[in-house]
C-alpha cells in the first residue's frame, strides 16, 4: 500500500491534509525499517533495493546485530567434494549429468579420510562431505561406512555435515545414525514457477520433492541448512523476499546462498545476456546476507564460495556484514578442476594447507576470530 502512496503523490496535493496526514504518518523511514526485529514482505523488498547510503546503513546494522547476537566468531567447515558423478540435470549446474565435457571422478575412501584427518588435526571442528546426487544402495552404504570411519579417526570429535542431495527418509535416518548431524540442501528458489525454469520438468526434479526432502531431514533429526542462488535469470526482488520469508517459515538453522554464476556448458547459459552484471549479483548477494541476519539474528550463515568467484575478498566481505561460517576447500587438489558447478571457481590450485593459511589472514582482516575445534552449532538450533 505505502509503495503506491510515495512522496510524489503526496506532493501532488490531490487530497486534503486530513487524509494525507495518516498516510504520511504510516510511512516508515529506511532507518526505522533496519532497526525493526519483525519484517513484512514490503520491508524486505525495501532492504533488498537499498542503494548508496541506505545500503551502507543496512550492512552496518547487520554487522551490529551479528556482533550483539552471536559475536565475531567464524567457524570452519572443511569442504570435501568427494565425487562429481550426478544423476541429475539441473539446468544451471556445470556437473549436470548431460555435460559430457566433465571428467567424472570419485575420490577413494583413503583420500576422503585423509582430508577429514587434516581437518581434525587442524582443529577445523567439522567437515562437509559434498557430491553430485546419487541414491544407489552402493552409494548409500558407502556414505554410512565413511561416516563411521570419520567418527573413529577423530574420537567422535569432528562434526559432519552432508550435502548429497535428495534422498528418502530411510537413507537420511541411516546416515544420521552413522554420525552425520547436519545436512545442506538448498531449495535454490522458494518460487515453484522459477524452480521449474531452472530444472527439467519431471518428478525427479520437482519442487515438491525438494520440499519433502527438507521436511524429512528435520524428521530424521538433522540441523537443516538450505539456501538459494541470487541473480538467476527470471528472478525478481519479490522472489528473493519470498526466499527470506521461506527460511523464516521453515525455521532453518543454517543458510548458504551466493550469486548465480553462469556456466557456458549448461542450458541456462542461453539467458546469460539477460543477467545482471556479476558485480550487481554480488552486491545483491551481500544485501541478502545482511537482510537475513536482521530477519534471523541467531542462525548460521555461510559466506558462499561463489562470492569469491566474483570478488577476491567476497567471502570476507560477507563475514564482516553478517555471515559466520566459511568452508575451506579440502578437496584433493587433483579433483578440483572437475568440480566446477560454475565458472571461475576460486582456489583450484591451492592445497589444503595453503587454503588454511590464506584464510586465517583474511578472516583476521575481516575483524573476525576463528572458532577452532568447535562444532559451531547455531545458537538458533541450541535454543
Ligand atoms: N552458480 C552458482 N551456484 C551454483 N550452484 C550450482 N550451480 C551453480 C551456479 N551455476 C549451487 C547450487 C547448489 C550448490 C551446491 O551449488 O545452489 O545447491
Ligand atoms: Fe547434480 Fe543438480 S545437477 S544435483
Amino acid at each position: 500500500m505505502t509503495e503506491v502512496f510515495k512522496l510524489p503523490f503526496i506532493l501532488s496535493g490531490g487530497l486534503g491534509m486530513g487524509l494525507l496526514f495518516p498516510i504520511f504518518a504510516s510511512m516508515k523511514t529506511f532507518q526505522e525499517i533496519v532497526q525493526q526485529t519483525e519484517f513484512s514482505r514490503e520491508d524486505l523488498t525495501t532492504l533488498l533495493l537499498a542503494e548508496r547510503e541506505e545500503r551502507q546503513l543496512l550492512l552496518q546494522q547487520a554487522q551490529s546485530v551479528k556482533l550483539q547476537t552471536i559475536g565475531n566468531k567464524v567457524f570452519f567447515r572443511g569442504l570435501v567434494e568427494f565425487s562429481n558423478i550426478c544423476a541429475k540435470d539441473c539446468l544451471y549446474c556445470g556437473i549436470r549429468k548431460s555435460n559430457d565435457h566433465v571428467v567424472r571422478y570419485e575420490a577413494s575412501d583413503e583420500e576422503i579420510l585423509d582430508a577429514c584427518r587434516f581437518a581434525w588435526e587442524n582443529r577445523f571442528g567439522s567437515v562437509v562431505l559434498q557430491s553430485g546426487e546419487l541414491s544407489s544402495p552402493v552409494f548409500v552404504e558407502r556414505i554410512s561406512r565413511l561416516l563411521q570411519k570419520i567418527k573413529e579417526l577423530s574420537n567422535g570429535e569432528l562434526g559432519i555435515t552432508l550435502s548429497c542431495g535428495e534422498q528418502n527418509l530411510e537413507t537420511y535416518r541411516q546416515w544420521f545414525a552413522s554420525g552425520a548431524h547436519r545436512y545442506l540442501l538448498r531449495i535454490e528458489s522458494s518460487n515453484p514457477d522459477l524452480y521449474l525454469k531452472l530444472h527439467p520438468e519431471n518428478d525427479f526434479h520437482s519442487h515438491q520433492r525438494r520440499l519433502q526432502a527438507l521436511k524429512d531431514l528435520r524428521t530424521a533429526g538433522y540441523q537443516v541448512g538450505t539456501g538459494v542462488m541470487i541473480g538467476l535469470p527470471f528472478q525478481t526482488i519479490d522472489d528473493l523476499a519470498s526466499d527470506l520469508l521461506f527460511f523464516k517459515a521453515i525455521d532453518v538453522d543454517m543458510v548458504g546462498m551466493g550469486p548465480y554464476i553462469e556456466h557456458e556448458e549448461t542450458p541456462l547459459y542461453e539467458f546469460h545476456s539477460q543477467l545482471k552484471t556479476r558485480q550487481q549479483r554480488f552486491d545483491l548477494a551481500l544485501k541478502m546476507v545482511a537482510t537475513l541476519r536482521l530477519l534471523m539474528p541467531d542462525i548460521n550463515i555461510a559466506a558462499a564460495t561463489a562470492l569469491q568467484a566474483i570478488d577476491p575478498a567476497g567471502r570476507e566481505k560477507a563475514l564482516t556484514i553478517g555471515a559466520n561460517i566459511i568452508m575451506p576447500n579440502l578437496t584433493p587438489t587433483k579433483y578440483r578442476k572437475d568440480y566446477q558447478l560454475y565458472e571461475d571457481k576460486p582456489c583450484l590450485d591451492e592445497d589444503a594447507e595453503l587454503c588454511r593459511n590464506c584464510l586465517e589472514a583474511r578472516i583476521d582482516l575481516a575483524g573476525c576470530e576463528i572458532g577452532y575445534g568447535e562444532w559451531g552449532d547455531s545458537k538458533h538450533f541450541r535454543k
